[in-house]
């Protein structure tokens, strides 16, 4: 891992951090103005849509990115063994999915395990899967919210990491929503990540939930 000094003189180890992405990417620019070059360094963007936005901020912060779109594979298995093996030649030690669209096979889970984790737009296990806050609109919930949370197989049924609720009694539209929970992503998903390269957030594969250090705070 590269090193870095912190305020006090002590140096400290950065975890080098991929982010995998799909579209905007306001959350790997978060993850870019909080921890990069501090507890963490993004050693890799990669995207799963040639041209997404995302691949430009990576660009401008010059770090290293690439498009695995699932077209150019025989099939997902074949993208997800190309991925994970770009990923661990630029050593990637935590895999962050942040508006990543694409489900990731089991074998790429075990070629990082207890390490990939994910930016889910709703409080898991409500409204898993795409559309999660079109979804709680149409149920008419009066509290919305963010997780981030571990990967598994399942479809955002890994062990939460953080959560964090807003009150929105009369949301009508999902532009009012995302707005409210747009700085929420931004803040949790950089505080994920702080936790797992202090080394105060653990998954234990054989007792997962809840992982240990979940929920702490940390700035
Ligand atoms: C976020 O809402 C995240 O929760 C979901 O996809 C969206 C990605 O947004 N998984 P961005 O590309 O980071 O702006």
């Amino acid at each position: 891992m590269r090193a870095s000094a912190d305020i006090g003189g002590r140096v400290s180890e950065r975890l080098p951090i991929a982010v995998l992405v799909s579209g905007t990417g306001t959350n790997l620019q978060a993850l870019l103005d909080t921890v990069h070059g501090r507890e963490a360094q993004v050693v890799a963007v990669a995207s799963s849509v040639a041209g997404a936005k995302a691949l430009e901020r990576a660009e401008q912060r010059g770090v290293a990115a690439a498009v695995f779109a699932r077209a150019d594979y025989d099939d997902r298995q074949a993208r997800d063994e190309a991925l994970a093996d770009w990923l661990t030649e630029r050593g990637a030690r935590l895999i962050v999915l942040a508006g990543y669209m694409e489900l990731l096979s089991g074998d790429f889970l075990g070629r990082f395990p207890g390490a990939v984790i994910n930016v889910h737009p709703s409080l898991l296990p409500a409204f898993p899967g795409l559309n999660a806050i079109g979804q709680a609109l149409a149920y008419g919930v009066q509290v919305f919210g963010v997780t981030v949370h571990f990967v598994d197989e399942g479809v955002d049924t890994g062990p939460v990491i953080v959560q964090r609720a807003v009150e929105l009694p009369g949301a009508r539209g999902e532009e009012q929503v995302l707005d409210a929970l747009r700085p929420l992503e931004h803040a949790l998903l950089p505080q994920a990540v702080r936790l797992f390269a202090r080394g105060e957030l653990v998954l234990d594969p054989a007792d997962p939930r809840p992982a240990k250090g979940a929920g702490r705070d940390c700035a």
